[in-house]
């Protein structure tokens, strides 16, 4: 086995998005900050309803996937079709934009604790344009890994330990993500196999993490992305309790261009899609399709 170690690190920093909405980006700061197939990672966490109760008021996506991770909280989902669905605290919503979806997502608290992330997940040229699609994963749907160190919550592909392996609900997308949310106790040591040739990061957002290779160990500040290098397993080492995202996924080396919501090849698909979006056939205006969910 080969041990994965932190090769950079990308301090999150303090943002805005939507209406106003508070969050800490690490990935999509800029061009540099992005990991092939992840565009960005948008942290929101906030007891105070100013940070972020004007939501995200109806916007367009063409492109590729955006997973909202909801630890804690309460959010409604339209779609221009008018499509529902609730996001609450454990839930995930995956959604493949596709060829293009106009959407809101707004707080239905007006005090409280709202927190989680949102990931955004690029697709490749032959699915940029294929059909919008959606499912919202009720937390009883997301599995958890219970470990002798802590706990793996289980959103994409499958956690995987010497002696343990768990399937998530997300399976069979073309960059084949690994999508974990990992609860360590204090001094423990966990080794994950993660699948070769994926890109991976990690994400500590309650405490910090060290991740150990064979010589050295790297510490991984909370709200900071630890980008890993290649390799077949990752250790992590918590001295006290700590959360931690672990995300991996297969690169898919084409051009990326992005244009605000819009993420497609080449600068002429982007005008493509700002056409559209004015001509109001972003959409192809039939029902969002539903994910799969494996069991
Ligand atoms: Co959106």
């Amino acid at each position: 086995m080969t041990t994965r170690s932190v090769q950079r690190l990308i301090p999150s920093v303090a943002t805005s998005d939507g209406a106003g909405v508070k969050i800490k980006r690490s990935l999509g700061q800029n061009q540099h900050s992005r990991l092939d197939p992840f565009l960005m990672l948008d942290f929101f966490g906030s007891d105070k309803a100013g940070d972020y109760i004007k939501g995200f008021p109806p916007h367009p996506h063409r492109g590729f996937e955006t997973v909202t991770y909801m630890l804690e909280g309460h959010m409604l989902h339209e779609d221009h079709l008018g499509n529902q669905g609730h996001l609450k605290s454990g839930g995930v919503q995956w959604m493949t934009a596709g060829r293009g979806i106009i959407h809101s997502e707004m707080p239905q608290q007006e005090h409280g604790l709202m927190q989680g992330f949102q990931l955004w997940l690029n697709l490749p040229a032959a699915e940029k344009m294929k059909p919008a699609a959606y499912v919202d994963i009720a937390p009883e749907q997301i599995p958890t890994l219970a470990l002798p160190q802590g706990s793996i919550k289980v959103i994409a592909g499958a956690a995987q330990t010497a002696e343990a392996s768990q399937n998530g609900p997300i399976q069979g997308l073309s960059t084949a993500p690994q999508y974990y949310d990992v609860a360590l106790n204090a001094n423990q040591s966990l080794t994950l196999v993660l699948p070769a040739g994926h890109t991976a990061f990690v994400y500590p957002y309650q405490g910090e993490v060290q991740v150990l290779d064979s010589s050295e160990s790297r510490r991984v500040p909370e709200h900071h992305a630890g980008v890993l290098s290649q390799g077949d397993s990752l250790t992590l080492h918590s001295t006290a309790p700590c959360r931690l995202l672990v995300l991996a996924g297969a690169a898919i080396n084409e051009p990326v261009v992005q244009y605000g919501p819009f993420v497609m090849n080449s600068a002429a698909e982007i005008e493509q899609a700002i056409r559209d979006y004015q001509n109001g056939t972003l959409t192809d205006n039939k029902a969002a399709g539903s994910i799969a969910l494996s069991h």
